[in-house]
């Protein structure tokens, strides 16, 4: 846990705090009920998981939460402050943010500067400073570049730390955008579908570096379609079906949960049995 979920846990007099509380949410497209009244918690410090079969809505939640997409109705508190209807760069600011399936890094750019830019961007009165050459300003460059090692060394990639990005694989590429959106230290970060399109036999350097960042104190909520990352890499476990909250706990009661499989299979292996 870090400094500033501790103050947020000494601050609620409890050892576990949600970071993020969504409450309720509504979404439908032209009758569709996309999501429909879902409701969880993320606890400071710990890797959440929402899973759910196709069109059960967690792309619709998660850009729901994090202003990507209006919703209809519904509340999302990001440390204890409403940030539900805000603008996603706004979102951002406050301290919620995510990766999206398609890769974003600028390629020709080095990896040091990918993160370098990252860490600018919410810096609104950066340009300013950097006109002025002041001392402020000097300080936020020497503790970005100290974060951005800390954190290339965490994804395990320091010796393209001066190369251009374009010439790492899409797995490793996702794992720079994954450090550029910790530059900020965020409260949370929203990770959509991490391993979609990365090569097997990478995906458990990817459950790795996920790891030991959480270790760091990061905290994960991760969007998956892949099941077996998903339990064996999370605390919690929130389960979507046809826009409702199916089920949510460990990664094990899900795993045993004959709700989840039948979600999953479109069909509960018990009722297969009773039919034949
Ligand atoms: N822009 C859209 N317009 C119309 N229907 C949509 C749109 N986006 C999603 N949907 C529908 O909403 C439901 C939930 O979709 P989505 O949130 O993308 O699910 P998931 O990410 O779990 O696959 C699906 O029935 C999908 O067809
Ligand atoms: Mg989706």
């Amino acid at each position: 846990m870090d400094a500033r979920a501790e103050a947020d846990a000494d601050a609620g007099g409890t050892a576990v705090s949600a970071v993020l509380e969504v409450r309720d949410l509504h979404k439908a497209y032209a009758g569709v009920r996309a999501v429909d009244g879902v409701s969880f918690d993320v606890q400071a410090g710990s890797i959440t998981g929402l899973i759910g079969p196709n069109g059960s809505g967690k792309s619709t939640t998660i850009d729901g939460i994090s202003g990507f997409q209006p919703l209809d109705s519904g509340t999302v508190r990001l440390g204890g402050a409403d940030i539900t209807g805000m603008a996603s760069h706004r979102i951002a600011r406050a301290g919620l943010m995510r990766t999206f399936q398609t890769v974003r890094v600028y390629e020709r750019l080095s990896l040091r500067e990918n993160l370098m830019i990252a860490a600018q961007q919410f810096d609104a009165a950066g340009w300013i400073d950097e006109l002025l050459r002041t001392k402020r300003y000097r300080g936020a460059i020497a503790a970005g570049e100290a974060r951005a090692r800390e954190l290339t060394r965490m994804i395990g990639l320091m010796k393209y730390w001066e190369a251009p990005t374009g010439i790492l694989s899409y797995g490793q590429k996702k794992l720079v955008a994954l450090a550029a959106a910790l530059m900020p230290k965020p409260r949370i970060v929203v990770l959509d579908e991490p391993v979609a399109g990365v090569n097997p036999t990478r995906i458990r350097e990817v459950e790795e570096v996920l790891q030991t960042l959480n270790a760091a104190g990061e905290t994960f909520l991760i969007v998956e379609h892949n099941v077996e990352f998903i339990t064996t890499l999370c605390h919690h476990v929130i389960v979507l079906d046809q826009g409702r909250k199916l089920s949510e706990g460990s990664a094990e009661a899900i795993h045993a949960d004959a709700r989840v499989l039948e979600a999953y299979l479109g069909v509960a292996p018990e009722l297969e049995e009773a039919e034949a």
